[in-house]
């Protein structure tokens, strides 16, 4: 199961996690629902920024989520969204009714068996589970560099988007693709999104103090950053497609 205290670190997030994180390419959401579907359910749905890709791509679209000011972000911003608390442990919709389950930045969040359960149960059978990661592009050195601030354990050949390879019970995977894509964001809001970031916002205030003055070192000394105000950011979206068995 993921650590509780990082996990715990979402429920008081929210308009900052909208304002500063990342939101995911079309093509990623092409992916998953790539013809129109009845229901679709983003699950771990935060604010919605990957909800928000859903609509257009299912005539209903429901998120569910563990924190109220997250979700409160998103009913603002998607008032069309059916939006509910819950979780992927105890998913607040009926067996069998939903054609497509989506999982952006979350899964690791979740106790994998009572949660891939879970999801068997409100999926119709042959429904797709598609689980979608952000993660900084290999060649980026310095988003590489600030990243091992943010998750040392984690290595480049080990992105947190392998949590997905393991075959999941009820589940068959059909697709698993790597999207990369381009934003431009100003260096102010770059540091800021690392205090959205579970590590950073669940470390001690000292201890957050070393963590951000250390990204801002790397801005300030990588040829690609130091002395710039706007920086392009490279990205990589993981997708893993699974179909129900
Ligand atoms: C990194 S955020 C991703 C939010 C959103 N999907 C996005 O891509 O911006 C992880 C989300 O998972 C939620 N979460 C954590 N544990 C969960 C669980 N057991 N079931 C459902 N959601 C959970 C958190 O509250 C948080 O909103």
């Amino acid at each position: 199961m993921a650590d509780a205290t990082l996990a715990k670190s979402f429920l008081n997030a929210g308009e900052d996690y909208d304002r500063f994180r990342p939101g995911f390419p079309e093509e990623a959401a092409d992916a998953v629902v790539p013809t129109p579907v009845a229901t679709a359910l983003d699950l771990g749905a935060g604010t919605g920024k990957f909800t928000e890709r859903l609509i257009g791509r299912a005539s209903h679209v429901v998120a569910v989520e563990p924190s109220q000011q997250m979700l409160a972000v998103l009913r603002a911003k998607l008032p069309d969204v059916e939006a509910h608390i819950g979780t992927a442990e105890s998913i607040p919709a009926s067996d069998q009714s939903v054609d497509v389950v989506t999982v952006a930045q979350a899964f690791h969040w979740f106790d994998r068996e009572p949660a891939c359960a879970e999801i068997r149960r409100v999926l119709v059978p042959g429904g797709t589970l598609g689980l979608l990661w952000n993660r900084a592009d290999p060649q980026c050195s310095w988003d590489r560099a600030c990243s091992r601030i943010a998750h040392p354990w984690l290595s480049d050949e080990m992105p947190v988007s392998n949590a997905a390879q393991d075959e999941l019970r009820g589940f068959t995977m059909a697709t698993h693709r790597e999207v990369p894509w381009q934003e431009r964001i100003t260096r102010a809001d770059y540091v800021a999104r690392w205090l959205t970031v579970s590590s950073f916002m669940a470390a001690s205030d000292a201890e957050r103090e070393r963590m951000v003055g250390e990204v801002e070192r790397i801005l300030d000394t990588d040829p690609a950053t130091a002395g710039r105000d706007e920086l392009d950011l490279p990205q990589i979206t993981d997708l893993y497609v699974y179909r129900a068995d």
